[in-house]
């Protein structure tokens, strides 16, 4: 038995891959279509692991899909492919739709038919674990109850309208067609190989490299931190022991300020890497804001601590200095991604901010 991973060459996919075959020996297959977001060195380790293929392909394939269920005798899929970042599905919607909304249908589709091919225990075992987001609840307002899972969706960018889109989906395929489906929603998460985009790693990045550090408005929105690592943990509880039909929320009980989290990283840097004169905050540098930024997001995790028993291991401050130290040790891991495209998203983003 085998379990399907899509988006495996990413951030967290590639944090899910690494930790599963930590743990077992139950084989994974990868598909990933390496995006500017994929990247193989994330799984290098891997390389000559019997354990794990790589096929490098697009989840819209369909016909590549149905071969990889049926070869591999998938007994469950985890679904992190997508196109992620707020800012670019700003810039640029339509892969945020091709990807997360038709993708997911596409992906879907070809599940359905191989649970239909099914039978007896390997259909009763069989999950389709969806990993999406909290933005798709919308903006809490300073004081409002943290998000549960009965909070109505309210998307306000692209990006978490086609992920709320295509939860609806996969709700749909348990009420329609019995497909045991899991969905997860998940909060901001950082660690390790986490794509230079988003605001942690950009930030130590910008910052060991003397360049300004671009807080978006007042800088007072707040995220709900949790560590990669303690949400593949809770993945792994959601697909083990959860509920199919039902969605668990996930997130760390960190909610922080994005200036209160660039503050701490320049102290960590200042610690860790000191510059050669002043302090890493005087490259703090308030810039335009987000188009329809929400303000704050925050998970309240009961569900999924009281019914799988799961609770994350990191506090926010151990995992800090834990990525920070990270970015530091795997200077070869950074260069590699600071390719052509990566550059062109720094002019396009933050040039005219
Ligand atoms: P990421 O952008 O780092 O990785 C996405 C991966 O999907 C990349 O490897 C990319 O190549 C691949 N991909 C994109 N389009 C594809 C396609 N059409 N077919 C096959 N592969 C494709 O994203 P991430 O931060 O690792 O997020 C993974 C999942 O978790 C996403 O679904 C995201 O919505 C969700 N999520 C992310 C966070 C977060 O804080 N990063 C929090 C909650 C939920
Ligand atoms: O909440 C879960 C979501 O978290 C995931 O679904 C998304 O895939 C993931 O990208 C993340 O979305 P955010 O928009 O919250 O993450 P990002 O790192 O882009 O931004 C975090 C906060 O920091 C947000 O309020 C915007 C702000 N920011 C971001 C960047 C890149 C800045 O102030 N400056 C920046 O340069």
């Amino acid at each position: 038995m085998t379990i399907l991973v899509t988006g495996g060459a990413g951030f967290i996919g590639s944090n899910f891959v690494l930790d599963w075959l930590a743990q077992g020996e139950e084989p994974v297959v990868t598909l990933d279509k390496l995006t500017y977001a994929g990247n193989l060195a994330n799984l290098a380790r891997l390389q000559n692991d019997p354990r794990h293929t790589f096929v490098r392909g697009d989840i819209c394939d369909r016909p590549l899909v149905a071969r990889m269920l049926a070869t591999h005798r998938v007994r469950a899929v985890l679904h992190f492919a997508a196109e992620s970042h707020v800012d670019r599905s700003i810039h640029g919607p339509s892969e945020f739709v091709q990807t997360n909304l038709v993708g997911t249908f596409s992906l879907l589709e070809e599940v359905r038919a191989h649970w239909n091919e099914l039978s007896g225990a390997r259909r009763e075992g069989f999950r389709f674990l969806h990993v999406s987001t909290d933005e798709v609840y919308g903006s809490l307002q300073p004081g409002e109850p943290a998000f549960t899972e009965t909070r109505a969706y309210s998307p306000n960018s692209p990006y978490s309208a086609s992920k709320a889109g295509s939860d609806h989906l996969v709700r749909a395929y348990y009420h329609t067609y019995g497909l045991p489906v899991l969905t997860s929603n998940c909060s901001n998460n950082y660690g390790p190989m986490q794509f230079p985009e988003k605001l942690i790693p950009l930030m130590i990045l910008n910052a060991l490299e003397q360049k300004p550090l671009p807080v978006y408005g007042d800088g007072g929105n707040v995220r709900d931190w949790l560590h990669v690592g303690d949400h593949c943990e809770a993945l792994r509880s959601v697909l083990t022991h959860g509920r199919p039909g039902e969605t668990y929320n996930v997130g760390g009980s960190a909610e922080c300020t994005n200036l209160q989290v660039v503050n701490t990283l320049c102290e960590l840097l200042d610690r860790l890497s000191p510059r050669t004169s002043g302090r890493y905050s005087e490259l703090i540098k308030f810039v335009t804001d987000r188009p329809g930024h929400d303000r704050r997001y925050a998970i309240d995790a009961t569900k999924i601590r009281r019914e799988l028993k799961w609770t994350p291991r990191h506090s926010f401050a151990t995992g800090l200095e834990q990525t920070v130290r990270w970015y530091l040790e795997n200077r070869a891991w950074v260069e590699n991604i600071r390719s052509g495209e990566y550059q062109r998203w720094i002019d396009k983003n933050y040039l005219a901010r």
